[in-house]
């Protein structure tokens, strides 16, 4: 008869085990059990990149990365974009279900109402250097935030918890703008709280002279999906960076601060960037060949930036998606020329055993920069840009962590491979002569 469980026997000392499985997964602490002697530690699984550990039970993300399907809170993601708003899915992410209409009227107009940035923040941005990227002014000026609302580090208060999600939702878009408007040398632009989330972004991004920016509803709307595509993928980098700093029971601020840092790396959040630094390194589709080769050969670590994934093990759905978006937005801004090349890129990709046997597919972010630099964002802001509505995710991912009684402060153990105890040599003199030295008091 079989048994949710798994027998372990341990040659070194001839015993055997059983350790329950639930939800195919065993407890790593059960292994601890196992030791040759009572001094013995126990045993522990080594996991470096995690690449298969669960670090905690979750309900808002579903992904199957070999079917390529990705699910927030059991909606399949394309059903979303198609039908949902940003705002809508980043209720459904933190509070678990779509909201009434009622809910979803009070949730936008609560948003909506914390879209200003305290004047101080003017001044705090405007210390940056005139060329500063504008995802390490995003990731400073979150973490400042932090000294504004001090109450915020009272974590285990639900209204102040919720109240300080929904301000570092609303801030986000604001504080991404004024980075990219001082970046561009623009005078910063306030919030226009009668548009949309995503309009609102744009105005404060493009606006001019004009007294009232009106977005391009396509532009606007393409966005917005962009935003519901990025707004949460279960325990990626950031997402567990968050939940890891979250679980010392810092302020959401800095939290969010640290995840966005994470999602800064060009293996991560920074990949879109990569993605059209190299589209535009390779200029022509008559030079995608070689480049191919390049990667295929290794040379200088190159890698075909926007293809392949930890978890995908197929066409990322979100590139898909993204993909007919591309169209549409190409409609009202003309075609972006580094298109044809991302498209040879892919076709050829998709046929090359190098990439069919590591099954290597595009990402979100192989097409995501194109639409972003077509809609007239510099690449420097992409990486902002995921940011933006990641917050949402990150934020349901850490409401859930607190609320989770197994966790604990994230605590990983390690493999001590260095030397073992040694004495600091009596003849070498000591680094340290001050009045507390035993030298010293000797003396
Ligand atoms: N181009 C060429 N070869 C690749 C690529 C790539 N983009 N990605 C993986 N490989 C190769 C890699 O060299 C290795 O080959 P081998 O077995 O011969 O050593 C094999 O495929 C497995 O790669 P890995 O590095 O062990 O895979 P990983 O799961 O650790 O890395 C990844 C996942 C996303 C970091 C990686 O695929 C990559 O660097 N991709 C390019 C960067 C990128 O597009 N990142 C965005 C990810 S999606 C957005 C997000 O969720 O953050």
């Amino acid at each position: 008869m079989s048994k949710n469980t798994l027998s372990i026997t341990d040659n070194r000392t001839g015993q055997t085990y059983e350790i329950p499985i639930i939800d195919g997964v065993i407890r790593t602490m059960d292994l601890r059990q196992i030791k040759t002697g009572p001094d013995d530690f126990g045993l522990m699984g080594y996991d470096p990149a995690y690449m298969n550990t669960a670090s905690c039970r979750s309900a808002i993300t579903y992904i199957d990365g070999d079917r390529g399907i990705l699910h927030y809170r059991g909606y399949p993601v394309e059903q979303l974009a198609e039908k949902s708003t940003y705002l809508e899915v980043a209720y459904l992410l933190i509070h678990g279900e779509l909201p009434t209409p009622q809910q979803l009227e009070q949730w936008v107009a609560e948003i909506t109402m914390h879209t200003m940035l305290h004047e101080n923040l003017r001044t705090f941005i405007d210390g940056f250097r005139y060329d500063a990227h504008p995802m390490g002014m995003f990731i400073s000026t979150i973490a400042a935030l932090s000294t504004f609302y001090p109450e915020a580090k009272e974590v285990d208060d639900r209204q102040i918890r919720m109240q300080n999600v929904i301000r570092l939702i609303a801030k986000v878009p604001t504080i991404a703008a004024w980075s990219y408007r001082h970046r561009q040398g623009f005078p910063l632009v306030y919030p226009d709280n009668s548009l949309s989330f995503a309009g609102n972004l744009l105005s404060m991004v493009k606006k001019m002279t004009e007294l009232r920016y009106t977005p391009n509803p396509v532009l606007e709307r393409a966005l917005d999906v962009l935003f519901i595509l990025h707004a949460d993928h279960e325990q990626n980098c950031s997402a567990s960076v968050m939940r890891s700093t979250g679980s010392s029971r810092v302020d959401p601020y800095s939290a969010v601060a640290a995840a966005s840092a994470a999602l800064y790396g060009p293996l991560h959040g920074g990949a879109n960037e990569a993605v059209l630094r190299m589209l535009t390194e390779i200029g022509h589709v008559n030079n995608v060949p070689a480049f191919i080769k390049e990667v295929k050969e290794g040379k200088g670590g190159k890698r075909l930036m926007g293809f392949g994934h930890r978890v995908y093990k197929n066409y990322d759905p979100r590139a898909k998606v993204i993909k007919q978006l591309a169209d549409q937005v190409f409609e009202v801004t003309g075609r972006n020329p580094l298109l044809d090349v991302a498209l040879e890129l892919e076709r050829i990709a998709l046929q090359d055993d190098y990439f069919i046997s590591r099954k290597l597919y595009p990402n979100v972010d192989f097409y995501s920069g194109l639409i972003y630099q077509a809609i007239g964002f510099p690449v420097d802001m992409f990486p902002v840009l995921f940011a933006i509505p990641r917050t949402s995710g990150w934020l349901a991912q850490w409401l859930e962590m607190l609320d989770d009684s197994e966790q604990k402060i994230a605590r990983p153990r390690q493999v001590y491979i260095g030397v073992g105890r040694r004495d600091y040599p009596a003849d070498r003199p000591p680094a340290y002569r001050g009045p507390l030295s035993a030298t010293a008091t000797s003396r």
